[in-house]
């Protein structure tokens, strides 16, 4: 069965189709980044915006790429949860009415949801039950996927999420949006033992905080400006890389560890840190468990993870009706 999925939660509109849940089809993104970048992060009226112009377009060079048509399609997927909700509506909406008009089935598919499923898109083997850590922009979560739709947070960040602690430091230290690439890029020259950055405390054996961490550079950097000196940037985007990137590794491995978990995958935009999935490659090693990660182009925001969560949505009788609201905040285990 094709799926149509549809994103745009945050400042990326896409559309994609997926067969079976497995076999990219088609896989078509716009992208605001480039605008988002000079205000230094997203601002959502604009990604508001360039969804409303580029989603009918997009979803038509999806068809088209497929070689497909809607009477091809079997469902329309579209993320309804979590996200910015003005960003959220318009793709809520356009599947919506695309379904409608088609007369085919709507399903709501999770925004993290759909993220883990990227991970369906390349390796074929990989079912649950599985040990996922999903940090993305918004989220941080350690997450035991019990079956293709039953989730259980086993940890999660009890302030930031892992990427826009990449943010918030890669603006403090003048480099570009999203903070991601930017840290990581700059941390090639740099060394992680330039800087000695604290390892916060957090209540709870898989939660994170990052957020000591995030004021611990920013410190470091008034600091230095006080003083007159220069920041290393590339030895404080290394340092600051290498904690971070620590301290997910650590969590997700000691819950593998402990759950006796044999299969761990990662998930969202930070899944794309060659540093962290080195780690977690070596760590779960380690402990004897099969290591599965998402491939580069399907870590950030696509539709094709959507899509692919969305076929599995179906399967479990998981469909919306016309009245489908988008929702900024939801849990992963909603359902
Ligand atoms: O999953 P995603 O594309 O969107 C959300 O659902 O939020 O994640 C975006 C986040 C941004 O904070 C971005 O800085 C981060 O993922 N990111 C990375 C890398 N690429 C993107 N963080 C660390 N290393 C990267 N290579
Ligand atoms: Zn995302």
């Amino acid at each position: 069965m094709y799926v149509l999925g549809i994103e745009s939660t945050c400042d990326e509109t896409a559309a994609a189709i997926v067969e079976d849940g497995r076999t990219v089809r088609a896989n078509v993104i716009a992208t605001s980044v480039k605008e988002q970048a000079l205000y230094g992060g997203v601002v959502p009226e604009i990604a508001s915006r360039r969804h409303a112009e580029c989603i009918s377009a997009v979803a038509d060079k999806a068809l088209a790429d497929a070689g497909l048509t809607m009477d091809d399609i079997g469902a329309v997927a579209v993320t309804f949860a979590p996200g910015l909700i003005g960003a959220v509506l318009v793709g809520v909406n356009f599947a919506k009415g695309l379904a409608y008009a088609a007369g085919k089935p709507l399903v709501p598919v999770h925004h993290l949801r759909g993220h883990i499923a990227a991970n369906y898109l390349t390796h074929p083997a990989l079912k649950p039950p599985f040990l996922c850590l999903v940090a993305s922009g918004g989220h941080s979560h350690i997450v035991l996927v019990e079956d293709w739709c039953r989730y259980k947070v086993l940890g999660r960040t009890v302030d930031d999420a892992a990427g826009e602690a990449y943010d918030k430091v890669a603006r403090t230290l003048g480099l570009a949006y999203p903070g991601g690439p930017s840290i990581a890029a700059a941390a090639k020259h740099g060394d992680p033992h330039a800087y000695k950055l604290p390892v916060p405390h957090v209540e709870g054996k898989y939660n994170v905080s990052f957020s000591g961490l995030k004021t611990a550079v920013i410190n470091e950097v008034h600091n230095a400006a006080q003083r007159g000196e220069p920041v290393d940037v590339a030895g404080m985007a290394a340092s600051f890389q290498e904690r971070i990137d620590q301290i997910l590794a650590r969590k997700l491995l000691a819950a593998a560890a402990d759950t006796g978990a044999r299969t761990v995958c990662l998930a969202g935009g930070v899944a794309a840190n060659g540093r962290l999935r080195q780690l977690v490659n070596d760590g779960a090693q380690k402990l004897g468990a099969q290591v599965y990660l998402p491939e580069l182009k399907y870590c950030g925001d696509n539709g094709a993870m959507i899509a692919a969560q969305g076929y599995y949505e179906y399967r479990d009788g998981n469909l919306a009706d016309w009245t489908l609201n988008g929702l900024p905040t939801l849990a992963i285990d909603y359902r």
